[in-house]
């Protein structure tokens, strides 16, 4: 395409009211720190057997980054991620309303997506070791995606995160670092899974570590 017709192009954009589709926008659910932040733990555990998950990964915002990260830096293993590709499951809403004095309103997000355009996000980035699964944590074995070496846990509302927290931790690897998203006791939407994470941490014995405002941490120990 010549110079001017391209120039001709990005004005049209500019000015169209799609203009935030066509221009750069900050895609994370994670501010810059916490970003680096999972990257230090990907880092830190990169020789820690298994492989690394994402349950609850959403259109692929954070899988593209991480696994960029991981290219850069020479890391090679695989990369599991599990999603409904349709947002909250109703029971868990259900539970919210119910048991957790929310509206139902609160958890309309992240639906509408795809499984198929997960994945087509992940070769449009060049990007091979990333297996998706759809599938509803509350009806899923998360056991299978072990051993893991690194968790990302963010389907943030209460149930699925107590539903899962015990499998994932059962099938991390001594050594292996698990980060919740969203353990914020002033969330009115998310702290459902703060309170998930709270319960674990002192049921197992194990000290609250959260960092960077919301990143609950789970360290297993090494051998
Ligand atoms: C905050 S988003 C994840 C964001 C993603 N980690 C990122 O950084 O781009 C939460 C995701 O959890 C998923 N989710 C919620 N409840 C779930 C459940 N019971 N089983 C599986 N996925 C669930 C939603 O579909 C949504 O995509």
């Amino acid at each position: 395409m010549d110079a001017r017709l391209a120039n001709i192009i990005r004005s049209i954009q500019f000015n169209s009211p799609l203009r935030r589709y066509f221009f750069p926008k900050y895609a994370y659910y994670f501010n810059p720190p916490q970003l680096g932040f999972l990257c230090a733990c990907i880092e830190e555990t990169r020789n820690v057997p298994g492989s690394i998950a994402e349950v609850g990964c959403f259109m692929g915002a954070t899988t593209v980054y991480l696994n960029k990260y991981m290219d850069a830096r020479g890391i090679e293993k695989p990369y599991r991620s599990v999603d409904t590709f349709n947002g909250f499951v109703a029971d868990d809403i259900k539970y919210e309303v119910d048991n957790r004095g929310k509206t139902k309103d609160l958890f309309t997000g992240f639906r509408g997506i795809k499984k198929s355009w997960y994945d087509t996000i992940m070769q449009d980035n060049g990007i091979t070791r990333v297996t998706s699964t759809q599938a509803d944590v509350n009806k899923f074995d998360l056991r299978t995606l072990g051993p893991l070496s690194f968790v990302l846990f963010d389907v943030d509302l209460y149930r699925p995160m107590k539903k899962g927290l015990p499998e994932l931790y059962e099938v991390l690897s001594p050594g292996g670092i698990m980060v919740l998203d969203d353990c914020d006791a002033t969330s009115i939407q998310w702290d459902g899974a703060d309170q998930a994470y709270k319960e674990f941490m002192q049921e197992r014995g194990l000290e609250v570590e959260i960092v960077h405002g919301k990143l609950g941490v789970i360290r297993k120990k090494g051998l």
